[in-house]
């Protein structure tokens, strides 16, 4: 078993009478995970709850074996960099500064701030940038300024909220190589995304998938290719001898260029009537590779399963009011 280092059970937070997280389950373990869902699925709420910054309704938080609701503030800042969808920094100070003055709130040594700012810096890439104001940063710079500032507490966990939304093609690339990086020096990014393609650039350890504040799926990409069982196969020549040999087998069969693609459960089944073939009729294969889903295939499998859901926008509000009557004990609503 890997170390758990977020973990939720029936995390909840209800706006009134919408439920914007519904019971939320989430298992984070080491390495980059992805917290995927359309606008509005619940990412922020959630996000706010983890770090302590909104009250959950209901529903219990751990954060490296921590719950945090018996956690003091301070304490959990130790724990956990953050860097808000959109950040509001001193915008009037220099980079510099902005580490600097980061650093003296956490009590650091004043050689060893310097130091600090100094190798953090130079992580972000932002050495040459850092007697500029912040203002005049790009998204881009922004937003690496801010995980520099996350960093200076040398956490083991940082949450992003949409880290690359804002960004250019450039700017994504040079975040995402960044994310790569701080995974290997150990690090554990919970990072959200609206942003399918994100995830995949990423190479994510795990993703979790919410929409409507319900979680759909969660785990590691093979986990989930195995829960969702299809796998798609690519097979080369694009032989008609193949294609009638395996059409009986296949969810979906569709010809690129001098290749096949099909959807299968079983992978065997298609290879042993395509080696048939190969032999009967002396067709080489020259490719034969099954991979799992895509996560956009996986994303898409998932919102239209939730949409065959009876939990639709109505029953969800109807929940919550029955949950709010049940919770009148008076827990807090707003920002702590
Ligand atoms: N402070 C708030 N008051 C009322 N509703 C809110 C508040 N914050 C978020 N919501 C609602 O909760 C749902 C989830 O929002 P959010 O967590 O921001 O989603 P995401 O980050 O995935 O886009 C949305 O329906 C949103 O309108
Ligand atoms: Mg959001």
């Amino acid at each position: 078993m890997k170390e758990a280092i977020i973990q939720t059970v029936g995390l909840t937070k209800i706006f009134r009478n919408v439920i914007a997280v519904d019971q939320l389950n989430l298992c984070v373990t080491p390495g980059i995970y992805g917290f995927l869902g359309p606008n509005g699925a619940g990412k922020t709420t959630t996000i706010k709850m983890l770090i302590g910054s909104l009250f959950p309704t209901s529903g219990e938080i751990e954060i490296l074996g921590h719950n945090i609701a018996r956690e003091d503030k301070m304490d959990i800042h130790k724990w956990i960099g953050y860097v808000p969808e959109r950040p509001t920094y001193f915008m009037h100070m220099t980079g510099e500064q902005f580490l600097e003055t980061n650093g003296r709130i956490f009590h650091l040594p004043k050689q060893e701030n310097k130091a600090k700012v100094a190798a953090l810096l130079k992580k972000v890439d932002l050495v040459e940038a850092k007697d500029r104001k912040i203002a005049e940063y790009s998204a881009g710079m922004k937003q690496r300024i801010g995980i520099a500032q996350a960093l200076m507490n040398d956490p083991r966990l940082l949450i992003l909220d949409e880290i690359t939304s804002n960004l250019d093609p450039i700017g994504r690339n040079e975040m995402v190589d960044l994310l790569k990086d701080l995974r290997t020096e150990g690090k554990t990014i919970f990072v959200s995304t609206h942003i399918l393609s994100e995830v995949q650039k990423m190479n994510a350890d795990a993703i979790g998938i919410i929409d409507h504040g319900h979680l759909i799926i969660e785990g590691g990409p093979d986990a989930l290719n195995e829960k969702w069982g299809v796998k798609t196969i690519r097979i080369t020549p694009n032989h008609a001898a193949f294609r009638d040999a395996i059409s009986s087998d296949t969810k979906n069969l569709s010809e690129d260029g001098n290749s096949l693609v099909v959807e299968a459960d079983d992978e065997e089944i298609i290879w042993e009537k395509i080696a048939q073939v190969s032999l009967e009729q002396k067709i080489p294969v020259t490719e034969f590779r099954a991979a799992g889903m895509e996560i956009e295939q996986l994303f898409m499998k998932a919102i239209n399963s939730e949409k065959n859901d009876t939990r639709d926008a109505e029953t969800r509000e109807e929940r919550g009011k029955t949950i709010r009557r049940r919770e009148k004990q008076g827990r807090g609503d707003g920002d702590a």
